[in-house]
Order: C-alpha cells, then sequence, then structure tokens
C-alpha cells in the first residue's frame, strides 16, 4: 500500500446522523473503506437539531472553539463520536445547526460559512493536520478558496491539499456577495461571469471548482457531461478550462448493507447459488402491499424522488396502457412532486392489486423492493452517479435506465444475439423510449432460462468501495502533488 494519509472530509450530511440524499450514503461508506485502506480519516458535519448527543454517544471534544467569520469571532463546540472505525467531529452552534432542517434557510450562506471555519480551526484545535481536504458539493465549497487565498500564507496549511467532489453540479450554492465579506474572502478575486449565473451573485460551488487542486464528480460519464452547455449549468466553460484536473470516480455500495445473503431485512436471504429465496421475497412484498400474490407475474419497482429530473414524467407517460395490456404489478415508493403523488394515487385507486404506491421513503421496506421486485427503473434525465440500479443488481432485479452519467456507467445493455449485459438501457430520454426498454425487459422475462443469467450477470457485478477507494487515494496524491507544484510557484 501507498503511505497512509491523512484525509480530513467535509460534508452537510452522513448516514445514519442526516441524509437527504446519496451525498449522506458516500459520506457513510467511503471512510470506512479508505480506513480500511490504511488511511487516517476524520468525518466533520454539522450538528443538526435531531442529532440528540446521548443517543449519538456525543463527547465534547472542543468546548469552545473560536471561528473567525466576517471581521469578527463567533464560537462553536465540537462534539465527537465513532462510526466503525470512523471519528465523526460535529459541530454545533445552537442558532445556525439546531434547527428542524440542514439547508434552505435564508442564512445558509453564513450556516455554511462558519462551518467550514469551524472544520478548518478544529484541526489546529485537536493538533490534527491533513494532509487533503475533502470537499463535497457547495456547502464546503468555500474551503479550496480559503487555502488558495486568505490562508495561502498560514503555515498550518501550507502542505494541505484540497480535493472537491460534486455530487450533483445543479446545487451550486448562489448567493449575493455578502457570502464574500462572510467568508471574510477578497471581492474581486474571481468571479464566475461565464454561463448562466446573474452576475451580482456568487457561485460557491464555482469558486471550489475554481480552486481545488481537485476535481472530481460521481462517475466517468458525468465528468464529460458537464463539459456540455446542455448539462453545465452554467459552470462548463469553467470546468472546461480545467479539465485537466477533472476526475470521475464512480461511488460503490456498502455490502454491509447490501447483500441478499446477509441483509436483516428479508424473511428469506438468498444467494447467486440459491435464488430460491428471491421468490419467496417475491411473494412476501406483494402481500405486504396488497397486490396480487402470484410469483410469475413480473413486478416492476422504482425507488426515487417522483420529479420530473428523475424522468418520472417518461413512465408516468407509459404506465398506464402497459398496465393494461401486460401482466405487469408496479411498486413505487418516494416522495417527489405533487401531480406524480396524485396521480399515482389515482393509478392505485384504478388498479387494485397491480399498482402499490407508498409516499414515504422508509428503509426497511426499500431492502423488500430490491429484494422483491424482478425489474427497477431508473429513467433519470441526469443522474451523476446514482446507486438504486447498483443495489438492485446486487440483489438480482434488473435495471431499466436512461443511458446518462452513473447509470451509463454501471448497467451494460442486454444483447439478445450475445446474451450479455446486466439491463436494459435506453439512450434518448423519451417515453417511447422507455416503452421499448420496458417492452424488451417483459419480452426477455418470458424466457425465464435467460432472464436467469441476466440476473446472475447483474449479482455479479462489483460495485465496492474498495475500487472507489483506490481511486480516491489517486486523486489524494495527485492533489498534494498539484498543491506543492502551485505552492512552489506561488512562494
Ligand atoms: C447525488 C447524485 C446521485 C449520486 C449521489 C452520491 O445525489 O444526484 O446521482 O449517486 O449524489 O454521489
Amino acid at each position: 500500500m501507498s503511505q497512509p494519509l491523512r484525509i480530513l472530509m467535509v460534508a452537510s450530511e452522513m448516514v445514519p446522523f442526516a441524509k437527504t440524499g446519496g451525498l449522506a450514503d458516500v459520506i457513510g461508506a467511503l471512510p470506512k473503506a479508505l480506513r480500511t485502506a490504511g488511511h487516517d480519516v476524520c468525518v466533520v458535519m454539522p450538528r443538526y437539531g435531531w442529532i440528540a448527543p446521548e443517543r449519538f454517544d456525543l463527547q465534547t471534544v472542543v468546548p469552545t472553539l473560536a471561528v473567525p467569520i466576517e471581521d469578527g469571532y463567533d464560537h462553536a463546540m465540537v462534539q465527537a463520536t465513532m462510526v466503525a472505525d470512523v471519528p465523526v467531529w460535529f459541530v454545533a452552534h445552537d442558532t445556525y445547526f439546531n434547527r428542524d432542517g440542514m439547508s434552505m434557510y435564508d442564512d445558509d450562506d453564513r450556516r455554511f460559512v462558519f462551518f467550514c471555519r469551524a472544520a478548518l480551526e478544529l484541526t489546529k484545535a485537536l493538533d490534527w493536520k491533513p494532509d487533503v481536504i475533502h470537499c463535497h458539493d457547495w456547502h464546503t465549497a468555500i474551503i479550496p478558496n480559503w487555502l488558495r487565498t486568505v490562508l495561502h500564507d498560514d503555515p498550518w496549511f501550507a502542505q494541505t491539499a484540497s480535493l472537491l467532489t460534486i455530487h450533483n453540479l445543479a446545487f451550486q450554492g448562489v448567493f449575493g456577495h455578502r457570502v464574500l465579506e462572510i467568508a471574510g474572502v477578497p471581492h474581486g478575486d474571481f468571479e464566475v461571469t461565464e454561463g448562466t449565473a446573474p452576475n451580482d451573485t456568487v457561485t460557491l460551488l464555482g469558486r471550489g471548482i475554481y480552486y481545488a487542486d481537485i476535481i472530481n464528480t460521481v462517475s466517468p460519464s458525468y465528468a464529460r457531461e458537464i463539459l456540455d452547455p446542455d448539462a453545465g449549468h452554467g459552470l462548463d466553460a469553467l470546468l472546461r478550462r480545467r479539465r485537466d484536473r477533472l476526475y470521475g470516480v464512480l461511488n460503490g455500495i456498502d455490502g454491509e448493507v447490501y447483500t441478499p445473503s446477509s441483509d436483516r431485512y428479508l424473511a428469506t436471504p438468498y444467494s447467486p447459488a440459491d435464488l430460491s429465496g428471491k421468490a419467496t421475497c417475491k411473494t412476501a412484498l406483494q402481500a405486504m402491499l396488497g397486490l396480487l400474490v402470484d410469483a410469475t407475474i413480473p413486478v416492476v419497482s422504482v425507488i426515487s424522488r417522483l420529479t420530473t429530473l428523475k424522468g418520472f414524467d417518461l413512465l408516468d407517460e407509459i404506465i398506464e396502457p402497459f398496465l393494461r395490456t401486460h401482466a405487469l404489478q408496479l411498486v413505487v415508493m418516494g416522495t417527489g412532486q405533487q401531480r406524480y403523488h396524485d396521480r399515482l394515487i389515482e393509478l392505485q385507486a384504478r388498479f387494485p392489486g397491480q399498482v402499490a404506491f407508498r409516499l414515504t421513503f422508509d428503509e426497511a421496506l426499500a431492502h423488500h423492493i430490491y429484494a422483491g421486485a424482478d425489474m427497477f427503473v431508473m429513467p433519470s434525465r441526469v443522474e451523476p452517479c446514482g446507486m438504486s440500479q447498483m443495489i438492485a443488481m446486487r440483489y438480482g432485479t434488473v435495471p431499466i435506465v436512461h443511458a446518462t452519467g452513473g447509470l451509463r456507467d454501471t448497467v451494460r445493455d442486454y444483447q439478445p444475439r450475445t446474451n450479455d449485459g446486466t439491463g436494459f438501457v435506453f439512450v434518448t430520454p423519451t417515453a417511447l423510449a422507455l416503452a421499448q426498454a420496458l417492452e424488451r425487459a417483459l419480452q426477455l422475462y418470458a424466457d425465464q432460462a435467460r432472464w436467469l443469467q441476466l440476473m446472475l450477470r447483474g449479482m455479479a457485478s462489483d460495485f465496492t468501495w474498495q475500487a472507489a477507494a483506490v481511486h480516491y487515494t489517486d486523486l489524494y496524491q495527485r492533489a498534494m502533488a498539484a498543491h506543492s507544484a502551485d505552492y512552489e510557484r506561488n512562494a
């Protein structure tokens, strides 16, 4: 193994403490894999209102941490706990973080600038000097900006490189110029003026992209797609300028959580060597959701935010004719746009025993669906990585996906001639293309011998965090090399 590194992972959310999306899963799993690879990794995140010290055994490690903000100082308390063997530090500040939500507040600029600065000051207070600060999304993107400007001459950070991971370019942290005053960053040093960002705003993610030593997204395809104006959200010109520093690293899935043979939620575990349990999981799911219990009817599933961005309109457009003309059942779990809620409630009423909709996100039910369904539909218009398709494959549930971002990189389209592939992939995000993919899937389902081979190929796909940890180690080293080269140049 290469030289062990000290890595500070800074993020706004982490499983099991706080989750709005896949970012939380990544922060829950990647540090563990990096520890296993021998690195010294710590995570720092805000202590939101519901993260009760008793419940998570939080210990106060720094009672009062002075945090420079705007022209003065404010104070945080820092608490810590362990998740497996990963230390997690929490920045506590009642006014900023003791709230019901994580973000979408009017003072998010101040809240996250404060959090980020506290994360940096904390390393000094604990005398733990990181080789790399690994930042995630806009919430933490001010850090590379500081390291290259106001903290450039701080000897503590002289050797500290930065890596910025973009989980979704659509969320950029766009604020008024005030945010620069709060952060104590000079106004004129850099403006993201190209693209769609209005001129009088500051795009924190853009600043991170501009200043980070290395940048990555969560799949190779997405890293290419965002160089294009169509997917660049106004930052494509900047990304093209920095393309020699931009990489794509696929996320993994957590094998401890998602393995059908050891899944504690399942009544009947199963494995590629013995798939009989999957049929039992299927009839159990049908019974649980009030569907007609019949193992021969294909169950088509969706676990997703129910939004147009996730391509839910495409499914909405085609599903009714399919329900009328094909023996299939539809299972949907998730929340999102009201029109899709209304529509699914209506479909469930009109197709009793055939459609089940659960307007919620429930971890246990998610496991039952991954295990009990036959197909998993993910028509996302944009999907930087996506994890559900990988989980579905691991459970022998065949994905039907739009060829974008991480979906393109993880699912191989079924090839009848060579009998190869791991799912069904459609290239244009149209209702017709989705309908054709679903039709192909249903046809193959009728050929149970071939279907079984398709399932087994998916189950054999290897999406581990160990592989991602190897890639990230390479990026940390690149970031450190880039950092020292730039540092010497500017010395
Ligand atoms: C974001 C992306 C998703 C990705 C996740 C974790 O939520 O939309 O595609 O899987 O981040 O990186």
